[in-house]
C-alpha cells in the first residue's frame, strides 16, 4: 500500500449546514490525515477551471452556480491509498447509489448537492492539489 495525497473539498451545501467538523472527522476516523487545509469562496472562474473537463456536460452551468454559491472548504488528505480511500468513503456521485454509511449517503441530496467533492486518479489528484495549493502549503505526516 502506497501514501497517497487525494484533493477533498467540502462543497457549499456541507458548509452551509455545519458538516465540516463530521466531514474532517470521519476522514481522520479512516486514516486519512489533512495536510493542507483551507475555506476558499470560488470565483466563477476557478470554479469552471477546475471542473474544465465538464464543459461540455449538461450540469455544467448549474455545477459552476451551485461550486459558487457560497464558500467550500478545500483540503488534501494524506493516507494509504487515499485518492481510491476517500471515494469509498465519499460514496457514489449520486447519493441514491452510495452505499449505506458513506457520506453522500449520508449527507448529500441530491446528484449535484452531493457534499464532497474527491479526486478520481493519481493524474487527476496531482492536478487538482496544485490548482489550489503550493507546495509550500502541503505538509507531510507520512
Ligand atoms: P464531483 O464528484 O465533484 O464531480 C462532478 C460534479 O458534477 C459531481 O460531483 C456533481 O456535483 C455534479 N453533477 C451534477 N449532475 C451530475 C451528473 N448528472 N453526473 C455527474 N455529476 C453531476
Amino acid at each position: 500500500m502506497a501514501v497517497e495525497r487525494t484533493l477533498s473539498i467540502i462543497k457549499p451545501d456541507g458548509v452551509e449546514r455545519n458538516l465540516i467538523g463530521k466531514v474532517v472527522a470521519r476522514f481522520e476516523e479512516e486514516g486519512l490525515a489533512p495536510v493542507a487545509m483551507r475555506m476558499v469562496h470560488l470565483s466563477k472562474k476557478e470554479a469552471e477551471g477546475f471542473y474544465a473537463v465538464h464543459a461540455e456536460r449538461p450540469f455544467f452551468d448549474s455545477l459552476v452556480q451551485f461550486m459558487t454559491r457560497s464558500p467550500v472548504v478545500v483540503m488534501v488528505l494524506e493516507g494509504d491509498d487515499a485518492i481510491a480511500r476517500n471515494r469509498e468513503i465519499m460514496g457514489a456521485t449520486n447519493p441514491e447509489e452510495a452505499d449505506e454509511g458513506t457520506l453522500r449517503a449520508l449527507y448529500a441530496s441530491g446528484i449535484e448537492e452531493n457534499t464532497v467533492h474527491g479526486s478520481d486518479s493519481p493524474e487527476n489528484a496531482a492536478k487538482e492539489i496544485k490548482y489550489f495549493f503550493s507546495d509550500v502549503q502541503v505538509f507531510s505526516r507520512a
